[in-house]
């Protein structure tokens, strides 16, 4: 299969997720354990670092990484967090807590990335931002892995089917051939390294 090409900067607006087969971002109870194990492409995480100029969250994600940064800390720019209860947050270097409309966040996103991409990290930010027109792009790496329960990436029970083009050369409605087997063991050689 051919995969996509290195992301570049441009003042997008990204959903980015490293996503199980069966469409989760993570685990119940915002479990991320199963992120391990997986190869990804070599210089994924450089190629986000890169151009990635901000991160948008919500609490909840926020509240489960207990403090620590995208991409182990190799990414060391304006983090923003959205919540209805900014009183009540610990304040943290880098990171802006906000309690605005999703569009006010990502143009103030935005302006902190400086041309660079704002990166989405929360399935419920961007399903809302989705409905406004507000993503450009939907950025994923597919793991081999079924998880069955979780926090979907988009979980909208009652929305309209949302169609998609993909983004490179060729048909932008061609569906996307993967073939996998069951197996008991992860790859030994996989570094468990994680995109997001
Ligand atoms: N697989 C990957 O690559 C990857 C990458 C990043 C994150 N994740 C995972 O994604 C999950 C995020 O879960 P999630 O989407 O369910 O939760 P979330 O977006 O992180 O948090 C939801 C909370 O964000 C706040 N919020 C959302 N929209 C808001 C708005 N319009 N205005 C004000 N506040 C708003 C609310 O907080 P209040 O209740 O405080 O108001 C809401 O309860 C986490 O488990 C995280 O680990 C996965």
């Amino acid at each position: 299969m051919v995969d996509t090409e290195p992301q570049v900067a441009g003042g997008k607006v990204l959903w980015h997720f490293t996503m199980s087969l069966d469409g989760f971002v993570a685990g119940p109870n915002h479990a991320m354990d199963w992120m391990t194990g997986f190869s990804f492409r070599p210089q994924l995480a450089a190629e986000y670092v890169a151009t990635t100029g901000a991160v948008l969250g919500g609490r909840d994600g926020w509240d489960t990484i207990n403090g620590s940064r995208p991409y182990g800390g190799a990414w060391e720019g304006p983090i923003f967090v959205l919540t209805h209860h900014p009183e009540d947050v610990t304040p943290a270097d880098g990171v802006t807590f906000l309690n605005c409309d999703v569009a006010e966040a990502v143009r103030i996103g935005l302006a902190a990335a400086g041309g660079k991409n704002l990166e989405v990290f929360s399935p419920t930010i961007g399903r809302q931002l989705l409905e406004l027109g507000l993503i450009d792009e939907i950025d994923l790496h597919i793991a081999p892995i079924l998880l069955g329960a979780g926090i979907r990436l988009y979980d909208n029970p009652s929305g309209v089917p949302i169609r998609l083009h993909r983004v490179g050369e060729g048909d932008p409605t061609s569906v996307v051939n993967v073939r996998y087997r069951p197996t008991t063991t992860a790859s030994p050689s996989a570094p468990g390294a994680s995109a997001g």
